[in-house]
């Protein structure tokens, strides 16, 4: 409760000092808006993630990922905020990338290719909604369910995968990889 009155102060906060502002100020404005929000739902599904994995295990973990990341991704998603996670490779193919996400994932699939850093990226669309992007990199931690096949990811939390996301595809992957990408739109004020 309290970071949501932090986050609503300050989002009102962030309202309020952008009207009138110049462009570029504006676009670190939205582009820490986003950034905020990203934290704070990371934060909430990993820790709610850790807790379920100490509580029932990594296959009981995977299970309550099936029905609550959704949810939990949400946490801090408005009317006119919508908070996603997308990637090429999907164990729930809810999170498959629309065209744009697409776009995105493989301007930064480019950039690693060129040895580039990966940087965010906040785009208008036609409709003037603002849409910030953010690579999730990939971390230890997340080895145990989204690692090497064979040798990470243990036999019974393997089979709960398979039962729960039979096309799943979001494994082998290693330690600093490209996992994905958050996406945050804020949708125009009518
Ligand atoms: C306990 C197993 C587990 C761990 C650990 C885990 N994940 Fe996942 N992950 C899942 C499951 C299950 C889903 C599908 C959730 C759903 O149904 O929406 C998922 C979905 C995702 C998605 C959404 C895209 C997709 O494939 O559906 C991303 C992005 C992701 N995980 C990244 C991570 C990252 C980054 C970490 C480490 C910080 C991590 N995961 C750790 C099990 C896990």
């Amino acid at each position: 409760m309290f970071k949501l009155i932090l986050l609503l102060t300050f989002s009102t906060a962030m309202i309020v000092s952008c009207t009138g502002k110049k462009g570029a100020e504006n676009e670190a404005l939205w582009k820490s808006k986003g950034d905020s929000l990203i934290s704070l739902t990371f934060d909430t599904l990993r820790n709610t993630l850790l807790r379920a994995i100490g509580k029932n295990g990594l296959p009981g973990a995977v299970a309550f990922c099936n029905t609550e990341a959704t949810g939990l991704t949400n946490t801090y998603a408005t009317e006119r905020v919508i908070i996603r996670r997308s990637s090429d490779k999907v164990r729930n193919p809810a999170n498959a990338p629309d065209s744009l996400e697409q776009r995105i994932l493989s301007s930064f699939y480019q950039m690693i290719k060129q040895k580039k850093e990966l940087t965010p990226v906040l785009e208008k669309d036609a409709e003037g909604n603002l849409h910030y992007f953010k690579p999730i990199i990939f971390q230890a931690m997340c080895l145990d369910c989204h690692g090497d096949r064979s040798t990470q990811i243990k036999p019974d939390v393997w089979r709960t995968i398979q039962y729960k996301y039979p096309a799943d595809s979001a494994f082998n992957y290693k330690e600093g990889d490209l996992r994905g990408v958050w996406h945050v739109l804020f949708k125009k004020e009518k």
